[in-house]
């Protein structure tokens, strides 16, 4: 082989980072075999030079000045893998600037500047790749991009946090708290930086941004993705759940429904659900993640596998790399942005689905007529209703028809005003097929 060495400078080492640049001198000969020429560490930046990572790298390499690094000229590839929009942002602007092609896998990022990143990787004539950025190892951004290219996508629907799904599953397995099992996923290195951001459904929200992007060809704002984390979830939630022979999972969900005036649009969500056991989403484990994509043509599609943690991640991370890379030395750019068009969203206020109801009462024989009087007032259908006592207080629970929110949010508000309910009702959404509701 005499091409000339492609060189690749990394921003940012930490469990991902660690990862890739470990795999890259591993498979040094194998990568160079795939791609066609060697593959050369320009640099790596960090925060904290004298923090030690265990990697066999020439010292000369490390630098805390990520800015040079992006401006050499010689670097032909950077893999940027920070958290958060800045300096990631103007650092990866910069590099395209100096005609680089970038990876990365920063969903905050993509998520906030994904249209302005992509100009500026067209206006150089550079790659712009992330399929790191959503469900780690499974392919999905591309299939989505490319294989489905063809396609009309009408729902989108998925794990996509592994920490929380890590932290639900333990729940659900062992009853464990959820304190415990949030230490867990970080020591795991399924995290983030700041695990507010996955607790809260802030990184799932990002995820959604990016699947919108290549499902419905359009960039929606992060904040027009209807958000709700998972630290108000509960052992009794989960109890519940299992009750009605479901799971709890912190789902994303993104379709085209019609709004209450008729009007189609998108709505995407990130909230828990309770998922029926026998749905495909329910086996999706740990810090795995699972993704269904439907359209007419093909039926669902399932994605699921590895979803978080640095060597998964790195595998997304190093496969763009040798996509960047063989096109660097076949001397051609594809244009890899999605094609959009502006969209309409919609907000949690046009959803219509089932929810899952416990209503706490201080007499459960008189309560539940009254309950049930008051829901179906508000055009809340019940499907089913059971009185429920644990640890000495009375409940009744109820699954409701497929109703409007907003309707079951007045009728909530209504029942809390009961004499008869002496604790706010909870309500949690069930995730069933599009059809059923
Ligand atoms: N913190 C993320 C998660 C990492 O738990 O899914 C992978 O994007």
């Amino acid at each position: 082989m005499n091409a000339e060495p492609l060189k690749v400078a990394v921003l940012g080492c930490g469990v991902v980072g660690t990862e890739v640049v470990r795999r890259l001198s591993e498979k040094r000969d194998l990568l160079a075999d795939r791609i066609g020429a060697p593959i050369e560490l320009a640099g790596v930046a960090v925060r904290d030079l004298r923090r030690s990572r265990g990697l066999a790298i020439d010292p000369q390499l490390w630098t805390d000045d990520p800015l040079a690094l992006v401006k050499r000229d010689d670097v032909d590839i950077v893999v940027e893998l920070l958290s958060g929009t800045e300096p990631a942002h103007s650092l990866i602007t910069t590099a395209m600037e100096h005609g680089a092609s970038v990876v990365s896998a920063n969903k905050a990022l993509l998520a906030t500047h994904g249209p302005a990143l992509h100009e500026t990787a067209a206006l150089h004539d550079v790659d712009l790749t992330y399929e790191a950025s959503v469900a780690a190892a499974i392919p999905l951004l591309r299939p989505l991009r490319d294989s489905l290219g063809g396609d009309r996508i009408t729902r989108v629907v998925g794990v996509v946090n592994g920490t929380t799904n890590y932290i639900l599953d333990r729940m659900t397995q062992t009853g464990g708290a959820f304190g415990a099992a949030l230490r867990e996923a970080v020591e795991r290195g399924y995290a983030e930086a700041d695990p507010t951001a996955d607790v809260a459904g802030t990184d799932a929200a990002f995820k959604a941004v990016i699947l919108a992007s290549l499902a419905f060809h359009t960039w929606m704002p992060p904040e027009h993705v209807y958000r709700e984390g998972i630290t108000g979830v509960t052992a009794t939630d989960v109890a519940d759940a299992r009750a009605c022979d479901r799971v709890v999972k912190l789902v994303a969900v993104l379709e085209r429904i019609p709004s209450r005036h008729g009007r189609e649009g998108i709505l995407a969500r990130v909230h828990p659900a309770m998922v029926p056991r026998t749905h495909p989403l329910a086996d999706v484990r740990g810090a795995d993640n699972g993704v269904i994509v439907e359209t007419p043509d093909t039926g669902p599609l399932l994605f699921r596998g590895a979803g978080a943690g640095g060597a998964p991640t790195s595998s997304a991370v190093v496969g763009d790399l040798v996509t960047a890379a063989r096109r660097r030395v076949l001397g051609h750019q594809e244009t890899t942005a999605p094609a959009t068009a502006p969209e309409r969203t919609q907000g949690i206020g046009d959803l219509r689905t089932r929810y899952h109801l416990r209503i706490g009462v201080n007499d459960s024989l008189s309560g539940l007529d009254g309950v049930t009087s008051v829901l179906r007032f508000h055009d809340v259908g019940v499907d089913s209703a059971r009185r429920s006592r644990t640890a000495g207080r009375d409940a009744l629970v109820v699954i409701t028809d497929a109703v409007r929110e907003p309707d079951l949010r007045t009728a909530v508000d209504v029942l809390a005003g009961l004499p008869s309910v002496d604790t706010p009702p909870r309500f949690m959404r069930l995730l069933d097929p599009a059809d059923a509701r």
